[in-house]
């Protein structure tokens, strides 16, 4: 007995190892056979310029390598269809600098660990040049800020690292052809494997964990901040990496704002709170969202608004089936926010418009635009917003993995916010009382879901209907000591 427990300890981690790696290289290949012959470039991210942050590795270069230290390369050559040579470039191991960085895996390492052969990225330079000279095509993954856009955006792109590489190459070898081939990478990151499957689930569950931990701890008169360092404490307490992306804590009229992430404000009673929230786990993502009254009990606008999300939420949920047209989930939840948004009397009618610009023949918008700026939903994998299969096959299908988070948010300042026309202002007059009856009033429910062979499941099962959410609020509470309001409050102002 003893002896095989003792056996099985030494076995399985090397098991596991030895099938992540074939998962990896199983990558490499499929998306190296959607390449033209040349060389496949990838390029891992680069140390921090500034000390001391954390480094994360590129997600597409994680994809394909499973390689976590900075200024990493892949060169992957095919010819004849076939392919030649596959090499790694690490940080060779330098005692010296370990002691700052902690030990690297190495030239060596690097082989050892992916079966690929293993060179210093000092001669990376020399590799790509001399592969340029042989006329060799390049397909390139990395930041080359060829995402387009314009103003201060564009030139920030313009000036990335691994741009720069090619374009030295380009003015050292006239004729070189150099292709970004991002785009094959993410499609392939778009259909999520098992093993993906499985550690989204796990950060999903965590994420979950961290819900149910601040649902129980919020009173008025706690601060936001509160409430985020709770939920990451239980994301790293439970074996998380880190947040996927900066927590939401928004309360009162902070919850009326997408991305609000200065989680600074004190609770108060009326307010409701929206978390939206995920923890990475061996670097997937989940992303969560759920909004509570900080009472612990939904008034009755808090209540009218939370349902129609919800009910906008249960319709999408009803056409997200195998097979199914992603697109019908957004027309079917848009569908039941416009319809009760006009109930309420914040819009004129489910498909009343406004003037969005102020042009002599104004562009029309949908009213229920106002309170619903987003999209339904988006993949979730590597990156919280990640590659989803969907979006190019428009089709529901196994290894999709996938938000839905409709929302409807009452900005105190929206009728102000459309352009000046005299059709706008005879809408706010309408309007004015039903938005000072939700004023400060921001709901949004986000789900993440996993399709299988055996249909789509809803996985993040945090309390959700309005019954649940009190439930949770009502739970006892015996986390962390409270903070002290005084200190908190020492130099506010300041
Ligand atoms: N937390 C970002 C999002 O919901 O898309
Ligand atoms: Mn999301
Ligand atoms: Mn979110």
């Amino acid at each position: 007995m003893i002896r095989r427990l003792v056996s099985s300890m030494i076995l399985v981690p090397a098991l596991l190892t030895a099938q992540s790696q074939q998962e990896f290289a199983s990558r490499r290949t499929a998306v190296v056979s959607a390449m033209p012959d040349g060389a496949l470039v990838a390029l891992g991210a680069h140390e921090p310029a500034q000390d001391y942050l954390t480094f994360v590795q590129s997600p597409s270069f994680y994809y394909l390598t499973g390689f976590k230290e900075p200024d990493a390369a892949l060169i992957i050559v095919k010819q004849g269809g076939q392919v030649v040579s596959s090499t790694m470039f690490v940080q060779p191991r330098l005692p010296s600098r370990e002691v700052w960085t902690g030990s690297r895996l190495g030239v060596e390492g690097i082989s050892k660990l992916s079966g690929m052969r293993g060179r210093s990225v000092e001669d990376l330079p020399k590799v790509l040049d001399s592969l340029a000279s042989a006329g060799v095509a390049m397909s390139v993954v990395g930041e080359l800020g060829d995402g387009g856009g314009s103003g201060a955006a564009a030139l920030l792109s313009a000036s990335t690292p691994d741009r720069q590489i090619f374009e030295r190459l380009r003015a050292a070898h006239s004729g070189l052809k150099v292709t970004p081939f991002n785009a094959a990478v993410e499609r392939a990151r778009g259909k999520k494997s098992l093993t993906e499957q499985r550690f989204i689930r796990q950060a999903v569950d965590i994420t979950v964990l961290a819900q149910r931990e601040a649902m129980a701890a919020i009173e008025p008169g706690m601060n936001e901040f509160e409430i985020q360092s709770l939920i990451e404490y239980t994301f790293r307490r439970n074996g998380a990496d880190r947040p996927s992306f900066s927590t939401i804590v928004g309360s009162g009229p902070n919850s009326t704002t997408l991305h609000y992430n200065a989680d600074d404000r004190f609770i108060e009673p009326n307010d409701v709170i929206v978390m939206d929230i995920g923890a990475s786990y061996k670097g997937y993502a989940a992303d969560v969202t759920r909004t509570v009254p900080a009472s612990g009990k939904f008034s009755p606008q808090q209540r009218a608004v939370y349902e129609i999300v919800r009910a906008a939420q249960a319709a999408a949920e009803r056409q997200a089936k195998l097979g199914a047209n992603s697109g019908l989930m957004t027309d079917s939840s848009n569908a039941v926010l416009a319809a009760g948004l006009s109930k309420l009397g914040l819009i004129e009618s489910p498909t009343a418009t406004y003037d969005c610009d102020a042009g002599p023949t104004p562009r029309q918008c949908p009213q229920y635009r106002m309170y619903y700026m987003h999209g339904l939903g988006h993949g979730i994998g590597l990156e919280v917003h990640d590659p989803e299969q969907y979006y190019l096959t428009r089709k529901i299908a196994p290894g999709s993995a996938f938000t839905i988070e409709p929302g409807i948010y009452v900005r105190g300042r929206v009728l102000e916010e459309m352009p000046e026309t005299p059709r706008n202002r005879e809408i706010a007059t309408k309007l004015r009382g039903a938005v000072n009856t939700y004023k400060n009033i921001g709901v949004r429910i986000e789900d993440d879901y996993i399709a299988t062979e055996s249909g789509v499941e809803w996985i993040s099962r945090a309390p959700r209907e309005i019954d649940e959410i009190e439930a949770a609020m009502r739970g006892s509470y015996a986390g962390p000591r409270r903070r002290d309001r005084s200190l908190v409050e020492k130099y506010k102002g300041e």
